[in-house]
């Protein structure tokens, strides 16, 4: 009897979740959970696509393992009953400093692709990138948002391509633009060589096995419209998208490789709202782009997927806001995975930080509500870390709350 009572009193037992990807998502403590879960749900080629990175993925470790090196100085006794995450970028309000990466082809992750992240991004009142090589047009994304939107260009050879992109975005709302410059040539993502991977998937034996082995995903996959460059299809139907072919055949045929500075003064010609350069590496050309007159850098080894041995993007983060800070707003885009790592860049003087992998995973977990999940935890660890470091406000966020544990 006595024992009966003692289990009664300490067994609960929780609601049964009946919705499948509410139960899914109900055990996604972190992003490394969310990848987890999208790399069940993903055929292999295209998990490796999205998790992978240039040869031997030194920086894309290291863009998450540089914010570990990173300790608190907590303050304490502060009252921190309220907690604010907002702040602006580019002029425009928002409700943390995170903006979500262009990413390309992010209809492989989920059928609703784009659409889904502008969606959850507009909801969690932060902006959305969306990518030249995006599967979604710049006007069926606009229709779904009414929140900050960024559209990244690529500089193809048809210089008249980005003109007319760059006429769309405006004519669509779009905020500003984001001129991705650290993909001169593809990086050489050794994963996707290995098997000679092409986007769209090619469906040969070894990824009808894959397909097969991912039934969820591959029945998503041949139920939904043939994954294109929705924006670029209509201008550049030789190079669509449409037909299987490997990123780096594409990337090498179709960008410029001779861009350089004096791009910035052409873009200005054909784009009148704010320009975001997303690449910066250095300081030196930290200082030439405010010399440029851009809005905006990204520090970005682009997520590690180009030059291996590129500089950890929290790294930069100080020496780049020293040089520079104030007289240009500074992204730091690479490796964020918790709320505490946006309050890390922030003190070390980023305006906001950067996230695409983190997202992409989120999406292949479980679709449009995987990303609101991911955005719900990272805004609460923020706001967590605010609370636990006594910082009302991210005015409150500085350099007096940050140390590097090794040096
Ligand atoms: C495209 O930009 C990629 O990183 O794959």
């Amino acid at each position: 009897m006595g024992l009966v009572k003692t289990f009664r009193s300490v067994v609960r037992f929780k609601p049964i979740e009946l919705d499948p990807t509410k139960r899914k998502l109900a055990g996604a403590a972190n992003v490394e959970d969310l990848r987890r879960l999208a790399k069940r749900r993903l055929p292999g080629g295209v998990f490796d696509y999205i998790d992978g990175g240039a040869e031997d993925e030194l920086s894309l470790r290291r863009n998450v393992s540089g914010y570990g090196r990173i300790e608190f100085k907590p303050r304490v006794l502060r009252d921190v009953s309220k907690i604010e995450t907002g702040t602006t970028l580019l002029g425009r309000p928002i409700a943390m400093p995170l903006v979500l990466a262009p990413t390309g082809f992010t209809r492989i992750a989920d059928p609703q692709g784009e659409l889904a992240v502008a969606r959850a991004a507009a909801r969690a009142g932060i902006p959305y990138g969306l990518s030249t090589m995006g599967t979604r047009t710049i006007e069926e994304v606009a229709a779904v948002s009414d929140g900050p939107k960024w559209f990244q260009v690529y500089t193809w050879r048809d210089r008249s391509l980005v003109r007319q992109l760059l006429e769309r975005a405006a004519a669509a709302r779009f905020d500003a633009i984001e001129l991705t410059i650290d993909t001169a040539v593809l990086g050489r993502r050794e994963r996707d060589v290995r098997r000679g991977y092409t986007l769209p998937p090619k469906v040969g034996l070894a990824t009808l096995i894959d397909g097969l082995l991912h039934p969820a995903w591959t029945i998503d996959f041949l139920r939904n419209d043939p994954i294109t460059f929705a924006s670029v299809a209509e201008e550049n139907p030789a190079g669509d998208g449409s037909s299987a072919v490997t990123l780096s055949e594409y990337i090498n045929a179709q960008f410029d490789p001779a861009l350089s500075w004096g791009e910035i003064e052409w873009l200005r010609s054909v784009w009148d709202g704010p320009i975001v350069l997303k690449g910066i590496q250095t300081v030196a050309d930290a200082e030439l782009a405010v010399e440029h007159g851009v809005d905006a850098i990204a520090l970005s080894n682009h997520g590690g997927r180009q030059l291996d041995g590129a500089p950890s993007i929290i790294e930069l983060v100080e020496p780049v806001a020293q040089a520079v800070g104030g007289r240009i707003e500074i992204i730091a885009d690479g490796g964020v995975r918790r709320g505490s790592d946006i309050v890390k860049a922030v003190a070390l003087g980023a305006n906001a930080v950067m996230a695409g992998r983190a997202y992409l995973y989120a999406l292949g977990a479980a679709g449009e509500a995987g990303v609101d999940h991911l955005l719900g935890f990272l805004a609460e660890g923020m706001e967590r870390t605010m609370a636990l470091t006594g910082c009302r406000e991210v005015a409150d966020i500085n350099r007096e709350l940050v140390t590097w544990r090794d040096r």
